[in-house]
């Protein structure tokens, strides 16, 4: 548990990063597009890992920032289906970060729902399959 009581989830997350100086802001903080970014691509991968094929992101459909981070945390991404359409997936990601070694803080960072399409070769969009391979 860490010291502001809030805990990483119990499960694997789809993504762990370390921001590099490279992915500051004016302010000194992460810049919020670099979370974005990793955000779509955990959610890509659970859509993808889901529907076992190409996906593209069609829709954001919420996105809150909870704290800001700075280089000194590891970044946690978690992704789960949160809704399997005929040729749309829905996911919701969570983002943690932790910082410290002997005092361990944990802070939720932002909460996210996007929407993927599974599209074949072409381009265009296909049916999900209903049961999981
Ligand atoms: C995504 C894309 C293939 C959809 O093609 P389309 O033939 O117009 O698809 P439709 O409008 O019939 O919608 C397909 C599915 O997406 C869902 N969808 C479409 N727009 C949506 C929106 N704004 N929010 C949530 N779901 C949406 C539909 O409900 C449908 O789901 P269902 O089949 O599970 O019922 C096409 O719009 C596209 O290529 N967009 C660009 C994607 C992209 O470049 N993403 C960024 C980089 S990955």
């Amino acid at each position: 548990m860490s010291n502001n009581d809030v805990s990483l989830p119990d499960e694997q997350p789809a993504l762990r990063m370390l921001p590099m100086p490279r992915d500051l802001n004016a302010a000194g903080d992460i810049f919020g597009g670099w979370v974005m970014a990793q955000v779509d691509v955990a959610g890509s991968i659970a859509a993808m890992r889901r529907t076992r094929c190409r996906v593209v992101t069609v829709a954001v459909n919420s996105f809150v920032f909870r704290q800001p981070i700075t280089t000194q945390y590891l970044v946690s991404f978690y992704s789960r289906v949160a809704r399997v359409g005929r040729t749309s997936i829905t996911v919701d990601v969570e983002v943690y970060a932790e910082t410290g070694y002997e005092n361990l803080e944990v802070l939720k960072v932002a909460e996210a729902q996007l929407t993927y399409v599974a599209v074949a070769e072409d381009g265009n969009k296909r049916v999900i399959a209903q049961d999981p391979v």
